[in-house]
């Protein structure tokens, strides 16, 4: 599908993949929504790109706030074709630790922002996306959704986290057949370890163990890098119901 002139909503568009994500396709001559809970560097985000950027502040495990959001676009743009699922969280504790068994409001908190928070937007981006003229694929809309490799090889205290971005994995091929007789497609990217705000809160130690596991090339992704998948999903139109590992062929130690 043709970027430019399109209208792509962001989850976790203030910061890291999601803001490399809004860039590119703003540059391309996407109008750009970021929905993020960070009412500071979204708003930073859109001023940067000048026009064609808005910002709504939402956070997706509430519901009310995701459909308002999807309002605002469509009240600035008129419809809504790109749904980029950024927004993301992690909490390392083990299935049983120190003190006790895994808190399991805990695992819920990362199920409902990773899992549910994907699920929520994708519901209602492809809602009013089954509404859009179709071009001549038939295309209406696309969605791209975030997961991990820890989706597969989840590390030690991975438990809500690997749990969450399984479940996007899972979802991804039947949202796709869902979504298909509207002429939307659906496709998550599986990052590596990527350098973004988030890797930048994790011990140096445990940094350079991650990077030295990463076969080729043997340093973090780039959030540009994610965005030119996230590009290519975009733009190829038989790019449909998978899950692609974007990881220097990293599979990752138990710890
Ligand atoms: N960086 C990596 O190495 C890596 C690897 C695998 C997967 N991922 C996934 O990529 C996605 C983006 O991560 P990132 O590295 O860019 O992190 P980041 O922390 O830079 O960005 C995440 C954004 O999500 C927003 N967010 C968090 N909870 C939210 C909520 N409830 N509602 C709305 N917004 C919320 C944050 O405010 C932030 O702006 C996440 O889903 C993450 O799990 C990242």
């Amino acid at each position: 599908m043709e970027i430019s002139g399109k209208t792509a909503v962001i989850t976790g568009g203030a910061s890291g993949l999601g803001a490399a994500t809004a860039k590119l396709l703003h540059s391309l001559g996407a109008n750009v929504v970021i929905m993020d809970l960070n009412d500071e560097k979204g708003p930073a985000v859109c001023s940067e790109l000048g026009s064609r950027a808005v910002f709504a502040k939402t956070n997706v495990t509430v519901t009310e706030e995701v459909q308002a959001a999807m309002k605002v676009a469509l009240d600035e743009f008129g419809s809504i074709s790109i749904l980029v699922n950024c927004a993301g969280a992690g909490l390392p504790m083990k299935t049983v630790g120190r003190e006790g068994p895994h808190d399991l409001n805990a695992f819920k908190t990362i199920v409902n922002i990773n899992l549910i928070g994907t699920f929520d937007s994708i519901r209602w981006a492809a809602f009013y996306m089954q509404n859009n003229e179709p071009n001549e694929d038939g295309e209406r809309g696309v969605i791209i959704n975030t997961a991990s490799v820890a989706a597969w090889d989840g590390q030690i205290g991975q438990a809500a986290y690997s749990a969450s971005k399984a479940g996007i994995v899972g979802m991804t091929l039947t949202i796709a057949r869902d979504m298909a007789r509207s002429g939307i497609r659906c496709c998550t990217i599986a990052p590596g370890i990527f350098d973004t705000p988030m890797m930048a809160l994790m011990p140096q130690k445990n940094r350079d163990s991650l990077a030295a596991q990463i076969p080729f090339p043997n340093r973090f992704g780039k959030d540009s890098e994610y965005a030119m998948m996230a590009r290519q999903i975009i733009e190829n139109p038989v790019l449909n119901g998978e899950s692609i590992r974007l990881d220097g062929a990293i599979r990752m130690a138990p710890r």
